[in-house]
């Protein structure tokens, strides 16, 4: 009988769950282990949010400060604690100390006057020379959101381009750093902190933020579970291993970076090694006379995404949709994985919210 219960002891020890490096593992109302695996450190963020840090046991990182300039005007009120209720509604606001933020990158959030319980998040990622501000301002994610209930994250990019960098091994590898890693962590704290529905985290965007888009959708896959690409280019594609975080890639931009449905899928499987979970539901459009990001992107994206689907490389349909403009094709390859292509519109393709909420599952 004492040896049994020793035994039972030490499964008992055995049994408790590790949590992986980058993953909360204490704060306030937080129910989970908080043993973290080995090599990593649980670290206090906050009072709400303590995260298994890499290294052994040391100070917390310092507070994030943005280094664009701050969106200026009434509707950016400084830094929100954390807490969905004591988050201000229907205003951009900045919060910070939502994880390891490698880069600084700024990052505000829009609640709605009346949010949804377990409420839908969705993150939106700007162009280059935009911030979070011109994002906010110049779609309607945000008014959508005062019908729907969910949650906007809108992340500002820190460099000076103000493009995201979507180029270096760092921000292209799962927990691997730069600025996919900091919009991961505040998507993860949104989950941990706000109540958003793990399992209606959605990642958005156009141009330089339509790549983020796909960055987070191949090396975060287990974070974001649908993703919307406006004028942007594959998983992988901008890739450039030994230049500066930040880097344009002009052979992918101009089209000339063609690969077999294979060699993209290799891409996205060296994001996250080991990861045998479903990949995000995507949906990807762009303009047949795009300059900046070329066409060629496109199919490349088709490529790439329909051979992680395991879908036929040629759409099961190809129709206009009545609520498009004329030479708009929407090709079906799969439930989940559409593309639209766009005649004669150049880069970016105009935001059509409404529809993207409905392939969301929010509308
Ligand atoms: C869908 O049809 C249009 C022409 O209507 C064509 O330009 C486009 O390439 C097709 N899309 C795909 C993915 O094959
Ligand atoms: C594309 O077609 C599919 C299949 O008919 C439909 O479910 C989807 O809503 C369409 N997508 C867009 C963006 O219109």
């Amino acid at each position: 009988m004492f040896k049994l219960s020793i035994a039972l002891a030490s499964l008992v020890t055995l049994a408790v769950a590790q949590v992986a490096e980058w993953g909360q593992c204490g704060g306030i109302g937080y129910a989970g282990s908080t043993v973290c695996a080995a090599g990593t450190t649980c670290t206090e963020i906050n009072a709400y949010y303590s995260q298994c840090l890499p290294g052994q046991a040391s100070a917390p990182p310092p507070p994030s400060t943005p280094t664009v300039s701050q969106p200026s005007g009434p509707s950016s009120t400084g830094t929100a604690p954390p807490g969905l209720a004591s988050i201000p509604a229907s205003t951009l606001t900045q919060f910070s100390n939502f994880g390891t933020n490698p880069n600084n990158v700024a990052m505000y959030v829009y609640k709605p006057k009346t949010v949804q319980s377990n409420p839908a998040l969705i993150v939106a990622s700007h162009y280059c020379q935009g911030s979070a501000q011109d994002y906010y301002e110049g779609s309607t994610f945000a008014q959508l959101a005062e019908t729907y209930g969910y949650i906007v994250i809108f992340p500002s990019s820190p460099w000076s381009g103000t493009c995201w960098d979507v180029s270096s091994t760092e921000t292209l590898t799962h927990n691997g750093g730069s600025d996919s890693l900091s919009i991961a962590n505040a998507a993860r704290f949104a989950i941990s902190n706000w109540g958003v529905d793990a399992n209606r985290v959605f990642a958005v965007g156009t141009s330089s933020g339509a790549m983020m888009t796909s960055v987070l959708a191949g090396a975060y896959p287990d974070v974001f579970k649908a993703g919307i690409v406006d004028s942007g280019v594959a998983f992988g594609c901008f890739a450039e291993p030994n230049e500066a975080e930040d880097s344009w890639n002009a052979q992918c931009a101009e089209g000339q970076l063609i690969l077999t449905g294979q060699q993209w899928q290799q891409k996205i499987a060296t994001a996250y090694p080991g990861y045998t979970g479903s990949y995000p539901r995507m949906q990807v459009w762009h303009g047949t006379i795009d300059t900046t990001l070329y066409p060629q992107n496109f199919y490349e994206e088709i490529k790439q995404w329909t051979t992680v689907f395991g879908y036929p490389s040629t759409p099961i349909s190809n129709v206009s949709e009545s609520y498009l403009p004329s030479g708009y094709s929407n090709s079906t390859f799969g439930p989940n994985f559409q593309a639209i292509l766009a005649q004669n519109v150049g880069h970016t393709v105009p935001l059509f919210e409404q529809q993207y909420l409905e392939f969301l599952g929010i509308a």
